[in-house]
């Protein structure tokens, strides 16, 4: 949620499995608090990541949009920065590629000296490379239909990766590289999610700023003004988080 606001996209479908809705509903509501809106829809089945535009296809609305997996994290000096300039300049789909030791995992991309893309393939037995393919793209309208016309793969689930291949064809992918400077981190197994959190607290903890907090990113992208922010963290009582809320308010900490 908090990578789309850095991006500066405002209007958000939540896709969730039908059982969990009402935990997402009731721990992000419809966003009017922190200045976006948030919408849900629901699907039925893991059926892949594509499955996103054809439940998104009357959200997005003939626009483009962005996608990003609900397990992704990311993190890193200017990475605001290069979302935005991405999102600004997406012609055709925007991919970003990033150096892993199990490549095999993951979507992975082949790019030449200067960046293109030579081959796409979806957690082969023997990766070309060593650059996976992280859990967020950035796409033009085109992705709906594009979706709508995939066939399963054999492990029974539409691949984003024929979504790319797709684009890559029409010479209209690109796939920027995020560097060892940035955390692509992945929250998907147990193992990971404490990764995750180690990482999280440990930067948390040094410096005093919270990573990933919807209510300061919405304060200071202007989404919401200083009463309503201080409203919010008397809403968290005596809370760390309400503190940290406090903080922000009042000018305490300095902007990234
Ligand atoms: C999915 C994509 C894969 C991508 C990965 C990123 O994998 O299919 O291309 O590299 O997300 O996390 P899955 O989560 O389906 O295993």
């Amino acid at each position: 949620l908090t990578t789309l606001m850095l991006a500066g996209i405002r209007d958000i479908l939540i896709i969730v499995n039908p059982g969990d809705r009402a935990a997402f509903e009731n721990l992000l509501g419809d966003g009017t608090s922190w200045g976006i809106n948030i919408a849900y829809a629901e699907q039925q089945r893991p059926g892949g990541l594509p499955e996103a535009y054809i439940l998104g296809a009357d959200f997005i609305g003939g626009s483009s949009s962005m996608l990003i997996l609900g397990d992704n994290i990311y993190f890193g000096q200017g990475f605001s920065h290069t979302l935005q300039h991405a999102v600004a300049h997406n012609d055709g789909m925007t991919a970003f590629g990033y150096h892993v030791t199990d490549p095999q995992n993951f979507g992975v991309v082949e790019l030449d000296a200067q960046g293109r893309v030579v081959s796409l393939e979806e957690k082969p037995a023997k990766p070309k490379s060593s650059i996976a393919v992280t859990g967020m793209y950035i796409c033009d309208a085109e992705a709906v239909a594009m979706a709508q016309t995939l066939k399963p793969s054999a492990r029974g689930e539409l691949e984003i990766v024929d979504i790319l291949k797709s684009y890559a064809a029409k010479n209209k992918l690109k796939v920027e590289r995020l560097g060892r400077g940035v955390a692509w981190l992945d929250t998907g197994s147990p193992h990971g999610l404490m990764q995750a959190a180690h990482f999280v607290e440990t930067i948390e903890t040094r410096q005093g700023f919270m990573i990933a907090c919807p209510e300061e990113i919405a304060y200071r992208r202007g989404y919401i003004d200083q009463s309503h922010l201080v409203k919010l963290a008397d809403g968290l009582g005596k809370t760390s988080y309400g503190a940290y809320l406090r903080q922000v308010a009042q000018e305490m900490l300095p902007p990234p």
